[in-house]
């Protein structure tokens, strides 16, 4: 570290650590229990690495209070064209979410070296596996995408990794289901940060609509229907982007599973219908006014020519 950076990081440690010790006595003195100080401080410390990007130092403090829940972020990927584009977007959006822990299941017999190398370049937590998809079940180039189950081993094998690894009780965190072809915005993991049980909130430019939506019973503020392109009446008409599940829910239900069995379009409906009811879900984003995640889906390219030596 050279003499300029050594002086600026001293000058952000003393500020950091004179805010910190007023901000933790008023706490301590204000505050009516252990756990709702330690939260606090935890709020506290999150708001300094977002003004003032003091991401190491902070890191190492979040990593002290070491009960902060992770997001469990389920990537299904396959080898197409855009396939390391897409995970470079991906990854990036993960790398602005302290608290992200990403598994990525290959649909491949090994793991590959594009993604294992574009997966340890970023430098995040994160768990790689692979689950070929079975022969009868993959999408022919011309079949429509709706055909055929889409993700089914690899989810299952990342709910079977978070089981086999992770303990009910002592571990504490959400499951989201990210796929590579969608745009996120960050602001959507805060959003999962909230969930107890069940959160939902609207997808964009999915299913013919501009958005797909629980819709909110203007009384209760409870889910009471959705705005969704395809079947509105499923008990869930959400899509995949649409929720995520405390882990502790995906813990205790152990053969909460994809299957090829369900019905075309129901995967989703039926995933949640293990863990609760319509009107027990828990609408995140404003109570579902706002989007922030899209169903983007970047366009097939035509390559009529491959310049050699580059892996694109
Ligand atoms: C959501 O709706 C409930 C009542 O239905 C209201 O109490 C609450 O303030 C709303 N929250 C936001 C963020 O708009
Ligand atoms: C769930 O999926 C995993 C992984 O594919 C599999 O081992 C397990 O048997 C499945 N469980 C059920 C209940 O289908």
């Amino acid at each position: 570290m050279d003499h300029l950076e050594n002086r600026k990081f001293k000058k952000y440690l003393i500020y950091l650590i004179i805010v910190s010790c007023v901000l933790i006595t008023w706490k301590v003195l204000s505050s009516d229990s252990e756990e709702a100080y330690i939260s606090e401080v935890k709020e506290c410390l999150k708001l300094f690495q977002y003004k003032l990007q003091l991401t190491p130092l902070q890191n190492m403090l979040l990593k002290k209070l070491d009960d902060i829940p992770i997001i469990y972020v389920i990537t299904p990927t396959y080898y197409r064209y855009v396939q390391k584009a897409e995970l470079t977007r991906i990854s990036q959006t993960l790398m602005l979410v302290p608290n992200a822990h990403w598994v990525v299941i290959e649909d491949s017999e090994e793991r590959t070296k594009l993604v294992s190398n574009l997966i340890s370049d970023s430098g995040l937590k994160t768990t790689h596996l692979v689950a070929k998809t079975p022969p009868f079940e993959k999408l022919k180039a011309k079949d429509p995408r709706w055909k055929r189950h889409r993700g089914v081993e690899q989810r299952n094998k990342a709910l079977s990794w978070l089981r086999d690894n992770l303990q009910l009780g002592k571990d504490k965190g959400f499951v989201y289901f990210m796929d590579d072809d969608n745009a996120y915005n960050v602001k959507l993991f805060s959003e999962i940060m909230k969930i107890k049980k069940v959160g939902v909130w609207p997808v964009g430019l999915v299913g013919g609509f501009n958005v797909e939506t629980p819709v909110l019973d203007p009384g209760t503020g409870k889910v009471n229907g959705y705005k969704s392109g395809w079947k509105p009446n499923r008990p869930f008409a959400i899509d995949m982007a649409g929720f995520a599940i405390n882990l502790d829910l995906i813990l205790e239900n152990a053969k909460a599973n994809f299957s090829y069995k369900m019905e075309k379009g129901f995967q989703e409906s039926q995933f949640l219908s293990y863990f609760t009811t319509k009107e027990n879900l828990e609408p995140l984003a404003d109570n579902c006014t706002k989007v922030y995640v899209w169903h983007t889906r970047t366009e097939k390219p035509v390559v009529k020519s491959e310049v050699s030596g580059y892996e694109v």
